[in-house]
């Protein structure tokens, strides 16, 4: 499946379906697309009600159809607009259309309801998107449970992990590759990738994409 990082914490994960994570584009200095270019999508996730993260979700399922997966509070909002909506909270899963959905834990704020995490199981792979968090030791229950296949991992620092904790989560949720997101957006999240991938040495494949570039995850 192709996995582009659209900037910030923003993913399209395009294999049998095509899925949205975090689309915050309108209003991004790093986003590598305007919301204007995506004409189809399957389900959009928000993993906590930031503007950084909810971005351009709504208007997205409004003009694709495509089904808002948030934390339960986020999505009784997103009903009120008209779209169809999966709510959910920590510990859960649902099922779209063949997309399976694990809401985890992100220890984080959020203006509705609370921050979260994600696993997505999609053609046979694991996909964790970590949302906004900082390190939590409840992340070895994603390791033991999804072993995921790449992780989204966030390394900006102030808001949420920087690259120590971050490798160090990289460890916790036993992920065999992982994409770091979550800076060089702004100025108070400069960020050195590859300060992060030194710091994961052999633990994990650390694959550092620029906004826009898709890796091919086989
Ligand atoms: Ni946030
Ligand atoms: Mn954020």
């Amino acid at each position: 499946m192709e996995i582009t990082w659209l900037g910030h914490s923003a993913v399209k994960i395009k294999g049998s379906k095509t899925i949205f994570i975090d689309p915050f584009l309108s209003g991004n200095p790093a986003a590598s697309m305007s919301p204007e270019e995506i004409s189809e999508a399957d389900v959009v996730i928000v993993t906590h009600d930031h503007g950084d993260h909810k971005g351009d979700a709504f208007e997205i399922c409004k003009k694709t159809n495509a089904t808002l997966v948030s934390i339960h509070e986020l999505a009784v909002e997103g009903e009120s607009f008209g779209l169809t909506c999966e709510g959910m909270n920590i510990g859960g899963t649902v099922d779209v259309n063949g997309v399976k959905i694990h809401m985890v834990q992100a220890l984080h704020s959020a203006e509705k309801g609370c921050a979260t995490g994600v696993v997505i199981e999609l053609d046979g792979k694991n996909i964790y998107h970590a949302g906004d968090t900082g390190l939590t030791l409840d992340m070895k229950i994603i390791g033991d449970f999804f072993h995921p296949d790449l992780s989204f991992i966030p390394i900006g620092d102030r808001y949420t992990m920087g690259a120590n904790s971050a490798a160090k989560a990289v460890e916790y949720t036993q992920s065999k590759k992982v994409i770091p997101i979550h800076y060089g957006t702004f100025p108070l999240l400069e960020a050195d990738p590859s300060i992060f991938k030194e710091k994961v040495a052999n633990k994990a494949e650390v694959i550092i994409l620029k906004p826009g570039e898709t890796y091919s995850l086989q």
